[in-house]
């Protein structure tokens, strides 16, 4: 290591993606589309994996105007051959990938009494199977070579309930039980496995709490900040996950939430 480095250079021996393939599900909208641009804007390549052709070519767009590689993937990950498909075509763009990010996610927030089994099924099969099944397809070959990063966008309901949990808690829960087996498995081979946990954030997904004054007003003093989240606020511990200099931090939940749960 070269102690006389300048500080940008320092920076980029630290957090530097260059040469890095990543793969951002959800990577369209709200904090995956944040994250998907942080990882670019650090180096990598980037392919993201959405449902919806239009936001999907406006991010490659988005990703290119900062002088990156960007493709992507048009997928319900749903539906588990989708997955699989997915993973395939996510892997043709730029060889497979070094850095797995399972942003994509959906809260469909039915009361508990009128929760069914669709739901319970959709929501699973979304949250949790898509980041299981993905791990399995890329994780092994990350280990192999050496090197690899899977962060997983999980949410406080995974730590405690809140405005409606449901199927939506648990299948957060589970994926922080997904990233501490992961990191037990292959972490050894250079490959960390850990979760982000977001408080209340100002996107799509919200759209319905947003829209309610009272409800983002009370939120937002639950925080230490006095404000809720911004996507924005996830590109740097992002890409801090996704570097060299994360190496040791493993089976993990990271909370970028103000201060929210820390009282
Ligand atoms: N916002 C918050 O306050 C908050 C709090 C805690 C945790 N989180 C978690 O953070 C992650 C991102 O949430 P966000 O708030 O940024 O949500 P968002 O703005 O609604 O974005 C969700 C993304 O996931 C994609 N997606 C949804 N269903 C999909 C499916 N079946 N197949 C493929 N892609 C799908 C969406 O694209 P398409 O619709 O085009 O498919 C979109 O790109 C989620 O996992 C969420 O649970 C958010």
């Amino acid at each position: 290591m070269n102690d006389r480095l300048p500080p940008a250079a320092y920076l980029s021996e630290l957090f530097s993606l260059e040469g890095r393939v990543a793969v951002v599900t959800g990577g369209t909208s709200g904090i995956g589309r944040a994250i998907a641009e942080a990882l670019a804007r650090a180096g990598a390549s980037t392919v993201v994996v959405a449902r919806r052709e239009a936001e999907l070519a406006a991010t490659v767009a988005a990703l290119e105007g900062h002088g990156r590689r960007a493709a992507a993937v048009s997928a319900d990950l749903g539906s588990r051959d989708a997955v699989a498909r997915a993973a395939e075509e996510a892997a043709a763009a730029f060889g497979e990938p070094d850095i797995l990010v399972s942003a994509a996610g959906i809260n469909l927030r039915p009361p508990m009494d009128d929760l069914g089994a669709e739901v319970w099924d959709t929501t699973m099969a979304v949250n949790l199977d898509a980041p299981f099944l993905l791990g399995q397809r890329f994780g092994p070959g990350m280990a192999a070579r050496g090197f690899g990063r899977l962060i997983h966008i999980a949410s406080q309901q995974a730590f405690r309930a809140s405005v409606t949990s449901g199927a939506y808690g648990v299948s957060k829960a589970g994926l922080v039980a997904l990233a501490r087996s992961q990191a037990e498995a292959w972490s050894p081979r250079g490959v960390t496995a850990n979760t982000l946990v977001p408080g209340f954030v100002m996107t799509p997904l919200n759209a319905r709490l947003s829209s309610d004054p009272a409800k983002v007003k009370a939120l937002a003093e639950r925080t230490m900040t006095g404000r809720n989240g911004l996507a924005e606020d996830f590109a740097g511990a992002a890409v801090f996950l996704a570097s060299p200099s994360a190496a040791y931090v493993t089976g993990q939940s990271l909370f970028v939430d103000g201060g929210f749960s820390a009282h």
